[in-house]
């Protein structure tokens, strides 16, 4: 128990370890439709503005704690205030991890069914309607549960391998092919007659579909799809040297994965387009969660090498879920090894069983559980809707109150420039010190607040 603790091995498997985290479903499954039934552009332009005054200094925040207290999220507020009821807001970032794995790799096991189904040539040659195909898949009373798990255990797998063996080598080979996979479907979808309708739709925008609840949509979606507010970040975080620039690798991150929510996009939104032209329909973008298993493997199936492309794409959607995926389950797992004191295996072992069996009831609530309801949401959505929409939200102003207001201005200066070693100029570092302090904290409560009232 007393061997030295895991570090990444290098920068940039590090910065690829969490980009893997930062893009995943949220970029290819969630950001598309979220944006589509948000008004397109209009929702973009908030995103952009949400991740730059809220979200970015708080993933800055969220960095530095977990370096200066280089544990897991309940043990680092322990190290950085002793004896505080900090840590307890610690364990409650566990838990909302363990919450998002769960019904995270339910969507996961669909990719995976659809990787499957993309490989065999099943989903190509199918001819009934796919919102058939896809519904009957997810009420299946076992079939789903059966990818879910199947799913988690990979991700299990994968960090049982550890910190660089696991999780930093497979970041680094998946990450890199998903980008390359990523860009070869976006040629092909740019490429279809008509994609330009879709490309104007992301981006010249329309004000009027924009209400309180696109900015929390968008708030929302920002957190989720940046992985903070929740100790994913934090944990990461805890496994990097002391001499790496947090400003520098945040911004990164931060760019990678808002340039992949929009590459997504345009892998997506100009192919239904441009399909819905050719079929004389309206292109629905809006579907939901539907979109990229209803609607688009409607739209591979009328494109020429569309066999090629969806198996491509449902590939790439895998590799984003997975490592996603880890970051999620290692929270959980760090928090089991340092704290109960289990190994690493064990520790795989117990998140497996706990949310892989939280995950069957998510899974189960779009088939023989769906009548069954909590405030009135199914399971699956109840998951969803209080972790993104307010456990991340609130995560997120607690670790900018603690950064901004806890700990002192001279300690996060000094740990945002290593000890004023590295050459970040003093108003850049004041500014992302104030954002922290009061305008993230602000702004979040102010949205909340609009939100409750309209
Ligand atoms: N960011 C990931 C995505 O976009 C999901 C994810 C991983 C996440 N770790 C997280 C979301 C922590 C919230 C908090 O798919």
């Amino acid at each position: 128990m007393n061997k030295p603790r895991e570090t990444f091995g290098s920068r940039i498997g590090m910065l690829l370890a969490m980009a893997g985290s930062a893009i995943g479903l949220g970029n290819i499954w969630r950001f598309p439709y979220t944006l589509g039934q948000n008004g397109g552009a209009a929702f973009l332009l908030l995103y952009v503005i949400m991740l730059v005054i809220i979200c970015l200094p708080v993933m800055i925040s969220e960095y530095l704690l977990g370096r200066r207290g280089a544990s897991n999220p309940f043990r680092t507020f322990d190290n950085l205030a002793p004896g505080s009821k900090w840590r307890w807001i610690g364990s409650v970032a566990v838990l909302a991890s363990a919450c998002i794995l769960s019904f995270y790799c339910v969507v996961g096991g669909w990719s995976f069914k659809y990787l499957f189904e993309a490989c065999t040539g099943g989903l190509m040659s199918y001819q009934g309607s796919y919102a058939d195909f896809f519904g009957a898949f997810i009420s299946n009373p076992w079939k789903p549960l059966l990818y879910t798990l199947l799913f988690l255990g990979l991700t299990g797998l994968i960090i049982a391998f550890g910190v660089r063996k696991g999780i930093e080598r497979m970041s680094k080979i998946m990450i890199t092919l998903l980008f390359v996979i990523i860009v070869l479907v976006v040629i092909r979808s740019l490429s279809l007659p008509g994609a330009g309708q879709g490309v104007r739709y992301m981006f010249v925008p329309d004000f009027s579909k924009v209400t309180a609840n696109t900015c929390v949509a968008a708030m929302g979606q920002a957190f989720f799809s940046l992985s903070i507010g929740c100790g994913c970040i934090l944990t990461y975080a805890s496994y990097v040297h002391k001499d790496e620039n947090i400003a520098a690798s945040s911004g990164w991150i931060a760019f990678f994965d808002t340039s992949f929510a929009v590459i997504a996009g345009l892998a997506i939104i100009p192919a239904v387009y441009a399909i819905a032209q050719m079929n004389g329909v309206d292109p629905d973008v809006s579907a939901g969660p539907g979109l990229v298993f209803i609607t688009l493997p409607g739209v591979f199936k009328s494109m020429p090498l569309g066999g090629v492309a969806a198996l491509l794409f449902f590939l790439a959607l895998m590799l984003a879920a997975i490592t996603s995926a880890i970051s999620l389950m290692e929270v959980v797992v760090a928090y089991v090894i340092e704290e109960l004191k289990r190994s690493r295996l064990h520790a795989v072992l117990i998140c497996f069983l706990l949310c892989g069996g939280v995950g069957v009831f998510c899974s189960l609530s779009f088939g023989p559980l769906d009548g069954f309801k909590l405030f009135g949401l199914s399971v699956f959505d109840f998951f969803d809707y209080i972790t993104s929409n307010i456990m991340l939200p609130v995560g997120g102003l607690l670790l900018a109150v603690f950064a901004g207001w806890r700990l002192k201005r001279a300690n996060y200066l000094d740990e945002l420039t290593n000890g004023g070693k590295l050459n970040i100029p003093r108003w850049l570092c004041l500014t992302i010190y104030y954002l922290v302090k009061f305008v993230a904290p602000l702004a979040i409560l102010l949205i909340f607040i609009n939100c409750i009232l309209s």
